[in-house]
């Protein structure tokens, strides 16, 4: 008999509720065989991102492919290389990519959804492999063009961010910092408030849990954000809407409150943007690619001055990963959360 690999999949999908643990299940089949020009990979970290719950609601008109049942999920990861059928890796190399949530994955250079797809070497080789997946990855990446490039907050503006604690806010509320702007953070407790303001430099921060959260927003920022970064979308993002402005700005990252919601979320009431004459941006991280070495040389400098702090939420363990995106997506993360599968 072959050599095994453990692995997670989707036991059911999940739509118009939260997501549990009970949804995945730890399965054992063989280890893949790297196709003509690609890798296996042993898994090393595997990153947590919001986005993947869009793929776990079985819905095909969804924006997001979805995952198949019963077969390995797949996220952004660190590996090693192990058997190589590529002239551009060998064994032994530090690659990242799209892996299974296994011990093993195979691994190609190919770009879009598919496990294995988008591989290259995970470089610098001398930094936490985690910082891969989150500051110098496509966390790190959201965060620099979401300010540097969308919201470009100059000395005098006022910037809220919502779900500020986490791996794209803390990055990016230090960025606005960083550019001379006031920085507020929205977030799920008192502990997370204390982080930002006691750790990076935030002005200030609110728990946007319980009552009277349009006063307390009143009294934070009197006259409101003039740029609202907004990572979680929903009866939130309303509240804090309606409180800019004329002519403030939001820049849409990421709709988290909404993903579970029956009919897929991401839906926007612009009552406050008609009324207030507020402009609404998206973007996605992936827009940038080419300018990828810059924002990762950039990021790298402000970490090397101290200017930017690194918050992680480590879990390890590939039999963890259910309960760490299950958390993550409840707020039990601060910074990028990530799962180390093997050391
Ligand atoms: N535009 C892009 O290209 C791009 C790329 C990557 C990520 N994103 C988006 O950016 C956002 C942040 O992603 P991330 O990877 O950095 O995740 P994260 O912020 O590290 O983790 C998710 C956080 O969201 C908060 N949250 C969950 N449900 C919430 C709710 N109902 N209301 C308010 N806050 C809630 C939780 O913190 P609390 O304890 O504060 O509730 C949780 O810690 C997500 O919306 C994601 O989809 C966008």
């Amino acid at each position: 008999m072959g050599r095994t690999t453990r692995y997670v999949s989707l036991r059911q999908y999940a739509e118009g509720r939260a997501i549990v643990p009970d949804d995945f299940a730890l399965r054992t089949g063989p280890v893949p065989e790297p196709p003509p020009g690609g890798v296996l990979v042993q898994t090393l970290v595997l990153s947590l991102d919001p986005t993947l719950r869009g793929s776990m609601t079985g819905r095909s008109d969804f924006y997001n492919q979805q995952f198949a049942l019963d077969e390995p999920i797949h996220s952004r990861g660190v590996g090693r290389v192990i058997a190589s059928r590529n002239d551009d890796f060998v064994e032994g190399d530090l690659v990242k990519g799209r892996f299974a949530w296994a011990d093993y994955s195979v691994a190609g250079p190919l770009a879009g959804f598919g496990a294995g797809n988008g591989l290259t070497h995970a470089r610098p080789a001398d930094v936490k492999l985690s910082h891969h997946l989150g500051v110098l990855g496509n966390t790190g990446y959201t965060a620099f063009f979401g300010m540097m490039a969308v919201a470009r907050p100059r000395p005098g503006d006022t910037v809220l961010i919502s779900g500020a604690a986490g791996g794209v806010g803390s990055v990016a509320g230090q960025i606005a910092r960083i550019l001379g702007a006031k920085v507020y953070g929205l977030v799920g407790s008192e502990r997370k408030s204390a982080v930002l303001t006691e750790e990076l430099g935030f002005d200030g921060a609110l728990v946007y849990r319980g009552q009277d959260l349009a006063d307390r927003l009143r009294a934070l920022i009197p006259g409101g954000p003039s740029i609202y970064f907004d990572n979680v979308g929903g009866e939130l993002s309303q509240l804090v809407m309606d409180q800019m402005p004329f002519r403030g700005r939001v820049v849409e990252c990421g709709q988290i409150a909404t993903y579970g919601e029956p009919d897929g979320g991401l839906k926007v009431d612009i009552k406050p943007i008609h009324l207030r004459g507020l402009s609404f941006e998206g973007f996605a991280w992936t827009q940038y690619s080419e300018f990828f070495p810059a924002a990762k040389a950039q990021l790298q400098h402000w970490i090397a001055t101290g200017s930017l702090r690194v918050l992680e939420t480590e879990r390890h363990g590939l039999e963890s990963l259910p309960e760490a995106f299950v958390g993550m997506m409840a707020g039990e993360n601060i910074g990028k959360m990530t799962v180390t599968v093997a050391e």
